[in-house]
């Protein structure tokens, strides 16, 4: 079982994510670490204590950063993809288990120094926490086994502007902090997982199975998938962005990697928060990130939809 560590600011593709995560027997899920994005960290906590409640998993919930390193530019609010409460508006109760009284990146540390060459961390939100962890360990980047980035977009448009994707626009210092940093990365951006999309039929088999999680994550999926309706119309379901990162995770055969060198857009004014991949034939430098360009979407979807609920 590979040692993971998911980074969410759940969101209802980090809750999908986060089941995927809990239920697929090839990987441990050290601890799910929270940001803000989607929603604030605080909502982003409640949410997956939530979920991992309907999951009946113990896993540790460890709270993170609460804005971006050095600038805020968005709301941490996305509801009219996520909803009023960042789970499509099912939350109704709240759930009675506790976050870690630990500091996200400081979890992150911990775990990786524990473990030398074996972790695995998912960033499926802002990219602050793992940055704020390298700067104060830089040792991590030589002891972790890769770290797998569901954001950017480097051969196709952004989503939440022209140019730029949401996870690296809430945080692109963040994120080129840690491109910059020598860790090892696989990217997983809109290049992929917006080809990984999820229609209303498989979601009516989890609403059939009858049981709290199958509703719960039916409900918000339902609605995931609305917003998505208005936004691409026609689109026929909704990307799944976040349990594809975990999907990489587990089986990087899932997708085709290319290597390249790709630093985020900081003071671009149409395109901050792009990420810029150097696509020539001769690059300037070497490659820093194994770069997401082509997706199995049938076999990911297969395996997500056979473990998820
Ligand atoms: C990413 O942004 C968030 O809204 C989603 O949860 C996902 O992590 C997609 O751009
Ligand atoms: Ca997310």
């Amino acid at each position: 079982m590979k040692p993971i560590i998911l980074d969410v600011d759940t969101g209802i593709d980090d809750a999908l994510a986060i089941s995927y995560a809990v239920n697929a027997p090839e990987v441990e899920l050290l601890g799910v670490t929270t940001c803000f994005g989607n929603v604030t960290v605080q909502e982003a906590t409640r949410n997956t204590l939530l979920v991992l409640e309907h999951l009946d998993s113990s896993v540790p919930v460890i709270p993170g950063a609460a804005k971006p390193l050095f600038v805020s530019r968005v709301k941490a609010s996305a509801t009219h993809i996520h909803g009023e409460d960042g789970i499509g508006n099912t939350l109704t109760n709240m759930s009675t288990r506790e976050a870690s009284k630990q500091y996200a990146p400081q979890f992150i540390i911990d775990q990786v120094r524990s473990k030398p060459h074996q972790v695995t961390i998912i960033t499926v939100a802002a990219m602050t926490n793992l940055a704020l962890a390298i700067m104060q360990a830089p040792d991590i980047v030589g002891i972790v086994d890769k770290v797998v980035v569901m954001g950017g977009a480097v051969t196709r448009a952004g989503n939440v502007t022209p140019h730029a994707e949401a996870n690296i626009y809430a945080d692109p210092e963040a994120a080129d902090y840690v491109f910059a940093s020598g860790i090892p990365i696989t990217l997983v951006g809109l290049d992929v997982t917006m080809e990984t999309l999820l229609p209303k039929k498989d979601v009516q088999v989890w609403r059939d199975k009858q049981t709290a999680l199958g509703t719960l994550l039916a409900d918000m999926t339902d609605f995931y998938i609305d917003a998505y309706e208005d936004f691409y119309p026609g689109i026929g379901g909704c990307g799944l962005h976040d349990p594809l990162a975990v999907g990489v995770a587990i089986n990087p055969d899932f997708v085709k990697t290319k290597p390249l060198y790709v630093r985020v857009d900081l003071d671009g004014f149409h395109s901050l928060g792009r990420t810029v991949g150097d696509l020539r034939s001769k690059p300037a430098h070497e490659p820093n990130m194994d770069v997401c360009l082509e997706v199995d979407a049938e076999r990911f979807l297969e395996h997500f939809l056979s473990k998820v609920v």
